[in-house]
């Protein structure tokens, strides 16, 4: 798959396929290539690009709520997720997170428990680029967590999420980190409870990222909403 792109819009296609939209038709050469150039009948231009870890957010089908990119980078850079490393992961949902994890080159263990969302995100992680490294296992992590263990890194994004934190120092190899997602603070205090029996340096943030407004006038923090996203908790095995 390949992304034409023409200003704000951006459209999904394969080489070889045509795209019809009211800047006209684009038939797409078979071995269109990032970088390229195509240009409609009617002359206007579409940019060609590869897709990239947002692009993913964009494009993936979506079925549970996707982790925000920032959000992404923040389990990436706190539990140094790395080439290699073994990650389990729930619930799977839209696969936003399962593939970035992938992309940065993990072997990427993931459970989703609704058997039409695994189907949806097995195709979203072969669109990203990261079958061979994200298994999408269907089926409900907490009646499997008696039979894993050896992993780097736990990810979760489940409201049963402290279930299987009360099991993470099974799931974790020594040293290895959690990482849980949580929209409530309720539900964070209960996964911070849990975790505080068996991990350590166990600590729960707040996600929020304000953006700048930027014009002739001068430069701000947005008076707009504030970027709140959710809750993380991080703790070691
Ligand atoms: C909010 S979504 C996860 C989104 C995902 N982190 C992403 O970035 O796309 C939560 C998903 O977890 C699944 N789920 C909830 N509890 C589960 C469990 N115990 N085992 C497996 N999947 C579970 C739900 O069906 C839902 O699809």
């Amino acid at each position: 798959m390949i992304l034409l792109t023409h200003g704000d819009r951006e459209y999904l296609r394969e080489p070889g396929e045509e795209l019809q939209t009211d800047l006209g038709v684009v038939e797409i050469p078979a071995d269109a290539g990032p970088g390229d150039v195509l240009e409609t009948h009617l002359g206007e231009e579409f940019r060609v690009r590869r897709l990239r870890g947002p692009d993913l957010f964009n494009h993936f089908e979506r079925t549970g709520a996707p982790m925000l990119p920032r959000d992404i980078g923040l389990v990436i850079g706190e539990t140094g997720i790395a080439g290699g490393d073994r990650v389990l992961d729930a619930g799977t949902g839209t696969g936003v997170l399962a593939a970035y994890m992938g992309r940065v080159g993990a072997e990427v263990v993931t459970y989703e428990r609704n058997p039409e969302f695994a189907e949806i995100a097995r195709k979203n992680v072969a669109l990203g680029g990261v079958a061979e490294n994200v298994t999408v296992r269907t089926g409900d992590l907490t009646d499997d967590v008696g039979e894993l263990s050896g992993f780097d890194v736990l990810t979760l994004d489940t409201e049963d999420a402290p279930d299987v934190v009360a099991r993470a120092d099974e799931l974790l190899v020594p040293g290895g980190f959690l990482a849980v997602y949580s929209p409530f603070v309720e539900a964070t205090r209960e996964v911070v409870d849990v975790a505080r029996e068996g991990l350590s340096d166990v600590r729960a943030v707040e996600t929020i990222q304000r953006e700048l407004d930027v014009d002739e006038r001068g430069t701000r923090p947005s008076t707009g909403p504030v970027g709140h996203s959710g809750y993380l908790v991080f703790a070691r095995n």
